[in-house]
């Protein structure tokens, strides 16, 4: 099937299965993907490894003076995205659950969101990406052609977490993950700047019993109903 060069929003709750999503699409319409929740734990990890993040809270007049030296950018090769600060890969560190738990207040401040939209604007440049996140078809590509909205049941949400933390060989307790992302859902809605919200243009998907493969069925559909493709 042959997609003209659009930008493919997907928005949704943590852990739906939105970049397992994103990357399929990647895969199967030769799209770059971009992880934008992967930038907002870049800039957590390095707060906290910058001594920034002191017991219960951000030093935020810390952080903005630090953020101009933070150089974050992804590598795109057969196994998949990956980001680095610098030369350095922080794929897996950026998905521990400390990282995971610092991150939505960390998103919720407003000069961080300033820095990571200005640097996902400049790796989409050429269009043909499918981005995943909470504020993308709102906020950061309010005119993106195609967008998706995903949701799927608390707890699938929360087992799938948990089984992919631990195939990663990650310490794990399911009513920790659980509570993990109830905070985190809550956050990312109720903040000031740009909170998770369903576009009104996104089409919804609940994907609590759907397995990938009709997660492909139901993009090709709405692909074809809307764009009216192709082979
Ligand atoms: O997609 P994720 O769980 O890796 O995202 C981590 C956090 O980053 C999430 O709790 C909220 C924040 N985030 C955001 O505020 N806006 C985005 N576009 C993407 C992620």
């Amino acid at each position: 099937m042959t997609v003209p060069d659009i930008i493919i929003a997907v928005d949704g709750y943590s852990s739906t299965g939105k970049s397992t999503f994103a990357k399929l699409v990647a895969k199967e319409f030769a799209f770059l993907y971009l992880d934008s929740g992967a930038m907002y734990r870049g800039v957590t990890l390095f707060a906290m490894e910058k001594g920034l993040i002191k017991g219960e809270s951000i030093d935020e007049p810390a952080l903005k003076a630090a953020l101009p030296e933070l150089e974050l950018h992804f590598k795109h090769g057969e196994e998949g995205t990956s980001l680095w600060w610098a030369d350095r890969c922080i794929e897996k560190e950026i998905r521990t659950m400390e990282v995971s738990g610092w991150v939505s207040p960390v998103s919720a401040i407003a000069f961080v969101r300033a820095w990571v939209d200005e640097r996902l604007h400049a790796f989409s440049e050429g269009g043909r990406v499918v981005m995943d996140g909470r504020d993308i078809g709102t906020t950061v590509f309010p005119n993106a052609e195609l967008k998706i909205f995903m949701t799927a049941d608390p707890a699938v949400r929360a087992q799938r977490r948990y089984d992919e933390l631990i195939a990663k060989g990650q310490k794990a307790n399911l009513e920790e993950v659980a509570k993990n992302l109830s905070e985190r859902d809550y956050i990312d809605s109720h903040r000031e700047t740009s909170p998770l919200r369903q576009a009104p243009d996104a089409y919804v998907m609940d994907n609590s019993d759907m397995t990938l493969h009709e997660e492909t069925v139901w993009l090709r559909g709405l692909i074809q109903g809307k764009f009216g493709i192709l082979e």
